[in-house]
This record gives C-alpha cells, structure tokens and sequence, in this order.
C-alpha cells in the first residue's frame, strides 16, 4: 500500500523547513517558527511555570482521565484572564468553553460546530493569512472568502478595503479576526476599528471568531484584549480560539481554549456543551492535561500570576528592543529606507516588503528562512541575526537597483 502512495504536493511551509534543515551552514537563521528566543538563541521556560510544574509535583497529583472537554478550571481562569470579569458577569451572555490542544485545536473543533450547524456558513480570513488557519476551516469543508487587510509593500493596514471586501459578508458566516499582534502582519487594528467592525458584523448577522495567541506580547495583558473585550459585550455571538502556547511559554504542552459566547439559555447551553465534546472526542478524543494544569496553578496562585504577569512584561518589553534594533540596523544598512513599520507593528511577526524571488535570495546567499510572503519572526532574532538581516537588505536593494525594479516598499530614495 504504502509503496504505491503519490507523491505529497509541495506544501510551501514543508518545503521551507526542508531547505532550512538540509542548510549545513552554521550561520542559517530560523526566522519561521514562532517562538521566543533569547539573545543566546534560546527558547526560556519562565520561572512561574517552572514552579507551578514544581508545586503540581510535590502534591502528588493523580493522572487519570479529564474528558474531552478537559480540564474546566483552567477555562474558567483562562475565560477571567481573556474576556474579563465584566464580560463574564453580564446576565445577558453565557460562555461555554472547552480546553483544547493549542488554539489549533480550537480553530478546528469551533469549525466542525459551525459547520454541523450550517452548510452555508463562510468564513473570512485576512490577507495575508497564517497559512495554517486555513486549513482548520478547509477541512471540515467550509468555504474560505479573504479580505484585504495589509499591504506588504507599502507596510500599511488596508482597514478601508477590509471593509469594502466585508460589506460582502452574509447572515452566520464568520469574520475570523486576531485579537492581537496580528499573524504574520504584526500590524493591530485600533479600538475605533474595532467598533466600526462590531458595527459591521451586527448589522450582517454575521459572527466574529478571534483568535488570541499572544496577549500580553503587544502592549500589555488587559491592553492586548481591550478590541475584543469591546466587541464580545455587544455582539449577541462571538466564538474566541485563545494560545496559551506563546503567553506562557509552554509551547509543546499543547493548551488553548475554545469559547461560545450567546445569550444565555438550557437548550442552547447543552447543545454546545454536546457538540464541543462530542468534537473533541471524535478528533484527539482528549487534550493533554499537563499545560492547562501548570497554567491554572498559575492564575488561581496570587504570587506565581504576578511573577508570570512580570516575566511576560519583561519578554514584550525584550520583543519591542528587538524590533527597536532592527528597524534602526536596517535604516543604517540602506540608506533612505523607512523600517518604521517594524517598531510600529506588535509581537513575534512582521512581513518583510520583499518578493518570493528576493525570499529566496536571503536564503540561498544569506541562509535566512521566513514563511511565505516573508512573514519574519522578529521575537527569534539575536542581535547578530538582525545584523546579517540588515546587510542582507543592503544587498537586496543594490540588486534591486541594479535590474531597474521599484524600489522597497516605495520608500528608497
Ligand atoms: C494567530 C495564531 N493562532 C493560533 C496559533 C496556534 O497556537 P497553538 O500553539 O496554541 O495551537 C498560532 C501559532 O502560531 C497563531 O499565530
């Protein structure tokens, strides 16, 4: 059977870490994968989660089975951390949530429910997208609509045609929008865009889905949710996906959550409660339980939430240096060249204003690896990286110059 099998398409992402692990060089920089490093090129665990690890040890807890709903303090605690107390408090909305592997996971299991739910629901994805998001809403076969939303060579957010793209929007299909530090743009909307779409998707029926994979990354915990706080207490249905893989750190131990908020009722609450079990169990049968646990001792242990909440400060302040770093190296290296959409965009990820040709310039001379549409992960960078990123720019741009093309991003003298 096996030997009989076609070959597998080219997968742009695959391919890439292909290329990246047959790079023998020892300067190759992994500039793909989102996590956090170091200036030593390390991914640190933070001390809160080593403790909290320490503390579930030392009492001995027992391992047996959660369910596939998983372990529901940490919903309870992650819903606190995310929606807020306000939110949560309001009579008129309920929240039913489901720990998940990841917010991978929670893509794909709230996909499944809308889909059984309805045929005809669409989902609406930015451009660009992460890729991956794509394929939690291809696969239990929805139709996948784009709308405009950034613009890589100019570095700007494309907030007017967003809108014009959305008018299109129908009855029940979904607006898939990142609560912050949007990937791979790393460009956010402000608060008023924010209630001009809660605006939008009122007046369509349609429902938002955020996913928040990295609060506390952009400008602060409470700050990083403050657009869908707002939107959550005015839309009557909102589906959230949260990562607690990069806010915490604990990227393998696969912990997220998906959430439904509606209007408050038996019959609608068991429903979900049904569905989101019954999804679970069909495709992993059960999330693991080792992330949420360490991340409920966490949030239900005052003097390991402040130590998190402060080691989480330090890495966004350790992020926006490394943005600060290379905005102003690649402004050295050429001449001319406006890098301020670097510093302005927020968290791990910022699209580089270069072509797939000039992508694969920076792996084949420079031996630097982004995903597709130059998505580069800025949170990864060692100050030596964003030095040989800078001179592989100077490089680019004299090649650019050298055929005649447009100059970067329109702002090369
Ligand atoms: C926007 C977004 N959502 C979800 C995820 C997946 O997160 P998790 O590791 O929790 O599955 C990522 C990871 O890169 C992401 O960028």
């Amino acid at each position: 059977m096996f030997r009989e099998m076609p070959l597998y398409e080219d997968d742009p992402i695959e391919s890439m870490f292909v290329r990246l692990a047959a790079d023998r060089s020892p300067d190759r920089m992994d500039l793909g994968i989102g996590v956090f490093r170091d200036d030593e090129g390390r991914v640190p665990v933070f001390d809160a989660v080593r403790e909290a690890e320490l503390r579930i040890v030392r009492r001995g807890e027992s391992k047996s089975y959660m369910g596939p709903l998983g372990n529901l303090g940490y919903c309870r605690a992650v819903e606190r951390l995310v929606l807020g107390p306000e939110i949560l408090a309001q009579e008129e909305r309920s929240v039913i949530s489901a720990q998940t592997p990841g917010a991978g996971g929670a893509l794909r299991v709230g996909a499944e429910v809308v889909r059984s739910l309805s045929r005809e629901s669409r989902v609406w994805v930015s451009n660009p997208v992460w890729p991956h998001q794509l394929e939690f809403f291809e696969k239990p076969g929805m139709t996948v609509r784009t709308y405009r939303y950034y613009d890589r060579y100019e570095s700007v957010l494309r907030f007017d045609e967003m809108l014009e793209d959305l008018a299109a929007m129908r009855r029940d299909d979904l607006l898939l929008l990142h609560g912050c530090c949007h990937n791979p743009t790393g460009q956010d909307l402000g608060l008023d865009q924010w209630q001009a779409l809660t605006e939008l998707v009122s007046e369509k029926g349609a429902i938002p889905f955020v996913d928040v994979a990295y609060q506390g990354f952009g400008q602060g915990v409470e700050e990083d949710v403050a657009g869908l706080r707002l939107m959550a207490s005015r839309v009557p249905e909102l589906l959230l996906a949260v990562s607690s893989s990069k806010s915490f750190g604990i990227y393998r131990d696969r912990a997220g959550m998906l959430s439904v908020v509606v209007s408050p009722g038996a019959r609608v609450e068991t429903w979900l409660v049904r569905r989101l079990r019954d999804f679970a169990r069909q495709l992993y049968f059960m999330p693991p339980d080792h992330g949420a646990a360490i991340i409920l001792e966490i949030l239900t242990s005052p003097d390991l939430e402040d130590l998190w909440r402060s080691e989480l400060d330090g890495t966004r302040l350790k992020i926006l240096g490394k943005r600060r770093m290379l905005r102003n190296m690649l402004e050295t290296e050429v001449a001319g060249f406006d890098a301020s959409f670097i510093e302005r965009q927020l968290g791990m990820f910022s699209c580089l204003p270069i072509d797939s040709r000039e992508q694969r310039l920076m792996e084949e001379l420079f031996h630097i690896y982004m995903m597709p549409d130059a998505r580069a992960n800025v949170a990864a960078m060692r100050t030596s990286d964003a030095q040989v990123l800078a001179r592989a720019f100077r490089e680019l741009i004299g090649r650019r110059r050298g055929d005649g093309l447009r100059a970067l991003g329109g702002t090369v003298g």
